[in-house]
């Protein structure tokens, strides 16, 4: 079985029936990655951890090092990584609290390093018309009807480069182009995993409305509520996921670089 990796915040390495069996520092031709990697083991799955803002949270997303995260990940030979990450919810009917299984990406960054090819080893042009892994995302869906942990099955990700959150503006732009929730951090995580074969999925956690979208205005306590319920909710359908991804691998993610090299 090989390894998989999670990426998302701190609150999840008290996941049950994680052991841990050593913090492990990576270095990478990119530079250093956002933490050590916790490496254990949940029943027979091995796992590795990264918090994606480092363990005090202290990088905020235009600062992540996305390339060298990324690429530890492969270092260490993990070939399918889960995405846990917080957003704000345009579509209509998304709450706080609601979990999305992502199938879409709209990438609206600009500044960051968004490619392992960019010359010097060679000209690479993956194929990104699924971004998240298709094989990774059914058995995300059927895990969560297995432990009865609700999840939206489908939804586009709006990436912004932050660190500021958007106008009303912004977020009805994105609304009509097609975005049904807006996070920092999920690009170029989703295309950067896809050059190193990595299978990827993401799973938003509905945090706020997005701008404009509610007239009115969320408490900080609610958000807080609504995290903390879901973080349970998230560990269930995780636990479940380890126990259903097969061993082999069989998804366009496995074969991103055949045919895409010049
Ligand atoms: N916008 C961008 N990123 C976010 C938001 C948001 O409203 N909520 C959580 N991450």
């Amino acid at each position: 079985m090989s390894k998989i990796g999670i990426i998302g915040g701190s609150g999840l390495y008290d996941i049950e029936g994680f052991v841990l069996r050593k913090r492990q520092a990576v270095a990478t031709p990119y530079g250093k990655p956002s933490d050590k990697y916790l490496l254990g083991k949940i029943g027979k799955t091995e796992v590795v951890f990264l918090p994606r803002h480092g363990s005090h949270h202290n990088i905020p997303p235009h600062m992540i090092n996305y390339r060298a995260n990324i690429f530890g990940f492969h270092k260490l030979g993990v070939k399918r990584v889960l995405s846990i990450s917080a957003v704000g919810g345009i579509r209509k009917g998304l709450k706080p609290g609601d979990i999305v299984i992502l199938d879409q990406v709209l990438d609206m960054t600009r500044n960051r390093k968004s490619t392992f090819y960019d010359g010097k080893n060679g000209v690479v042009h993956i194929d990104f018309t699924d971004p998240y892994c298709p094989k990774l995302r059914e058995t995300l869906k059927k895990a969560g009807r297995r432990v009865r942990v609700s999840v939206k099955n489908g939804g586009t990700y709006v990436a912004v480069e932050g660190p500021r959150l958007e106008s009303a503006s912004e977020i009805r732009s994105f609304g009509i182009l097609g975005g049904d929730v807006v996070g920092m951090t999920g690009m170029p995580e989703a295309s950067l995993a896809r050059e190193l074969e990595i299978c990827y999925s993401g799973l938003s956690v509905v945090a706020n409305y997005a701008a404009g979208i509610s007239r009115r205005k969320l408490t900080v306590a609610e958000v807080m509520e609504a995290m903390k319920a879901t973080t349970t909710n998230i560990k269930r359908l995780l636990s479940e996921t380890f126990r259903l991804i097969p061993d082999g691998r069989q998804c366009i993610c496995s074969e991103a670089l055949k045919e895409a090299k010049i």
